[in-house]
C-alpha cells in the first residue's frame, strides 16, 4: 500500500515538473525553442474544461526549421554513418525509459486527452514501447537481395552483377491525431527510426503533452541532435506547412480523411511517398451461433473502448435477427453500469471526449440520429457534469443508409441493425466508402472462413475487435487510408529501393 501510495505521489510529481518546467516548447535541432512568432494555443483539460497551459504555435518559419534540422541530421553527422546496432541499442534504450516513465506519460494523456491513465498506461504506453522494441529488432535485419540478371543484348562473354540496397526514405513529417496521441507518435516514430530515418513530428494541437515528453526522452536517450524534431501547432499553419514542404520525402499521417485527403494531394507536388491511416465506420457481424453474452460484452468494448474516439471503432452493430433483442439489452446494461469520470480516477474506465468540438459533433449525431427516425436504446446525452462526457448511446434501426450508419461519428455511439441473411449483411457491411476493420463473432469456422476474403477491411478480427500487435499490419482499403502501420510491412514504407548494377 505505501509503495503504491509512493509511486503515485512520486508519478504526480514527475507530472508537474514536467509541466512546471515550461518545457512544453518545441524541440527543433535539439534545442527547446518557441515558435519564432511568439504565438502559442491554450492546453485545456477536457475532464473539467481548465486551461493548464499552453504550447507553441509553430507557422512556416518554425517547419523551415525543423526539416533544416532533420535534413542536416539525416545527411552529415554521426545519425548518417551510425551502424544499424548502435541504432537498435538507441530504440532500446528510448524504450526502457518509456517503460520508466509510463505512469507520467499516461497521466499526461489524462490531462491531456481525457483518458484513463491506467488503461493509457496498459494499452496506449504498453503498445508504444513494445513497438520500439520491436522495431529495434528491424533494424540489423534490413537486406537487399542479389539479383541474376540475363541483359539480353549483351555480348556473350559479358558478366554483371545486380543487387539492390534498402536506403532509408529521407526526412519524414509524422502529423498525429488526438486520440492515441503518445501511441501515434511511436507508430511513425519507431519504423522511421529503424529505417534510419529522421524525423519532424507534428503532434495534435490538442494533445502535445506525451509527445513532447517523448521528445525529453529522445534526448536523454542520446539520439543526436535534430533526428527527431518536435513541432506543435495547428493543422492550417503547422501542418499545412510540413506537407506541402519540399525537403520533406515521405508523409506519415493519420487522422481525418478530409485531411489526409488534402494531404494526399500536397504529397504528390514533392512525390513525397505517404501513409494515411484514416477514417472508418467499422462493422461487427454477430452470427446466430453466438452466445449473445460474448457479442455484448464484445460490442461494449468494441464501441466503447477509448470513448468511441477510435478509428477502428465498431460503430455498426449487425446482429443475426434471432438474438438481436438479447445482445441489445444487454449492451445497453453495461453502456450504463460503464464507470465514467476523470482519467485521473484509477476506477474510470470511461473519461470525457477530448474537445468542446469533438462534443459538439458527437452531439449533432445523436441529434441527427434521433431526427433520422433511428431508436434510442440509451444515452443520447452529455452527461450531467462539467468537462465534454457524452453518455455512452445506442440506437437501433432496420435502416443502415441513416447518417449515423454512415458517418463517423468519433463518440461513443452506436448503431445495432438486425440482419437475416449471411450474403447480405456481407454486402451491407461492405456498403461504405470506408473499409478500416471490421468482426466476426461465431464460432462456425467456415461460415466465418467465407466471409474473410469477402470483406472489404484492412484488418478483420475473427471474436474480437480493436486487438493490435507490433507484428500485424495495420491501415485501410478505401477511403480509410493507403499503406499499413505497424509490422513489417510498416518499415518497408520508410525505405526506397536502390538497384545497383554493375558491367563486370
Ligand atoms: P484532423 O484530421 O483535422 O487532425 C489530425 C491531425 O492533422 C492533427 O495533427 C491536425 O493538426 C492535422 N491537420 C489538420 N488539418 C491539416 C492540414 N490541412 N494539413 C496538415 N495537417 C493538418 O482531425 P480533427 O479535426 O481533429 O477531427 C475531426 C474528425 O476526424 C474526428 O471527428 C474523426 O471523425 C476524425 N479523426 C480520425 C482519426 C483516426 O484515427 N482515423 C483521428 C482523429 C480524427
Ligand atoms: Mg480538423
Amino acid at each position: 500500500m505505501n509503495t503504491m501510495t509512493n509511486e503515485v505521489a512520486s508519478t504526480q510529481q514527475k507530472t508537474r515538473a514536467f509541466l512546471d518546467r515550461q518545457k512544453h516548447r518545441m524541440l527543433i535541432g535539439g534545442q527547446w525553442v518557441d515558435a519564432l512568432n511568439g504565438e502559442r494555443l491554450q492546453i485545456v483539460n477536457p475532464a473539467d474544461e481548465a486551461v493548464i497551459g499552453s504550447i507553441p504555435s509553430a507557422h512556416a518559419e518554425d517547419v523551415d526549421n525543423a526539416v533544416e534540422c532533420a535534413k542536416n541530421a539525416l545527411e552529415h553527422g554521426t545519425w548518417a554513418r551510425m551502424r544499424p546496432s548502435t541504432r537498435q541499442n538507441l530504440l532500446l534504450k528510448l524504450a526502457d525509459l518509456i517503460e520508466r516513465d509510463a505512469r507520467v506519460i499516461a497521466e499526461l494523456e489524462a490531462i491531456d486527452n481525457g483518458k484513463s491513465a491506467a488503461i493509457a498506461q496498459a494499452v496506449d504506453i504498453g503498445l508504444g514501447l513494445e513497438f520500439f522494441r520491436y522495431m529495434a529488432g528491424w533494424t540489423t535485419k534490413i537486406e537487399g537481395s542479389t539479383l541474376d540478371v540475363s541483359v539480353p543484348f549483351a555480348p556473350p562473354e559479358a558478366d554483371f552483377f545486380a543487387y539492390t540496397r534498402r536506403e532509408p526514405v529521407g526526412v519524414v513529417a509524422a502529423i498525429i491525431p488526438w486520440n492515441f496521441p503518445f501511441l501515434m507518435a511511436c507508430w511513425k516514430l519507431a519504423p522511421a527510426l529503424a529505417a534510419g530515418c529522421t524525423v519532424v513530428l507534428k503532434p495534435a494541437e490538442q494533445t502535445s503533452l506525451s509527445a513532447l515528453y517523448l521528445g525529453e526522452l529522445i534526448e536523454e536517450a542520446n539520439f543526436p541532435e535534430g533526428v527527431v524534431n518536435i513541432v506543435t501547432g495547428d493543422g492550417q499553419n503547422a501542418g499545412s506547412a510540413l506537407t506541402k514542404h519540399p525537403g520533406i520525402n515521405k508523409i506519415s499521417f493519420t487522422g481525418s480523411t478530409q485531411v489526409g485527403q488534402v494531404i494526399g494531394r500536397a504529397a504528390m507536388d514533392n512525390m513525397a511517398r505517404v501513409t494515411l491511416e484514416l477514417g472508418g465506420k467499422s462493422p461487427m457481424i454477430v452470427l446466430g451461433d453466438c452466445d449473445p453474452e460474448k457479442a455484448a460484452q464484445g460490442a461494449a468494448t468494441a464501441i466503447f473502448f477509448n470513448h468511441g474516439q477510435t478509428c477502428s471503432a465498431g460503430s455498426r452493430l449487425y446482429v443475426h435477427r434471432s438474438i438481436f433483442d438479447v445482445v441489445v439489452n444487454r449492451l445497453a446494461e453495461l453502456a450504463e453500469t460503464i464507470p465514467m469520470g476523470s482519467g485521473l480516477d484509477p476506477a474510470t474506465e470511461m473519461g470525457p471526449l477530448v474537445s468542446q468540438v469533438q462534443l459538439d459533433r458527437v452531439c449533432h449525431f445523436i441529434e441527427k440520429g434521433r431526427e433520422e427516425g433511428a431508436r434510442l436504446v440509451t444515452g443520447g446525452k452529455r452527461a450531467d457534469r462539467k468537462g465534454y462526457y457524452v453518455k455512452p448511446t445506442i440506437f437501433t434501426s432496420e435502416d443502415d443508409s441513416l447518417v449515423i450508419a454512415k458517418e463517423e461519428i468519433f463518440g461513443p455511439v452506436l448503431v445495432a441493425i438486425p440482419f437475416d441473411d449471411v450474403d447480405d449483411v456481407v454486402l451491407r457491411a461492405n456498403d461504405s466508402r470506408y473499409g478500416l476493420a471490421a468482426s466476426i463473432w461465431s464460432n462456425d469456422l467456415s461460415q466465418v472462413q467465407r466471409i474473410i476474403p469477402r470483406l472489404k477491411a484492412g484488418t478483420v478480427w475473427v471474436n474480437g475487435h480493436n486487438m493490435l500487435d507490433a507484428n500485424v499490419p495495420f491501415g485501410g482499403y478505401k477511403l480509410s487510408g493507403v499503406g499499413r502501420d505497424m509490422g513489417k510491412q510498416s518499415l518497408d514504407s520508410y525505405l526506397e529501393t536502390k538497384s545497383v548494377f554493375m558491367a563486370l
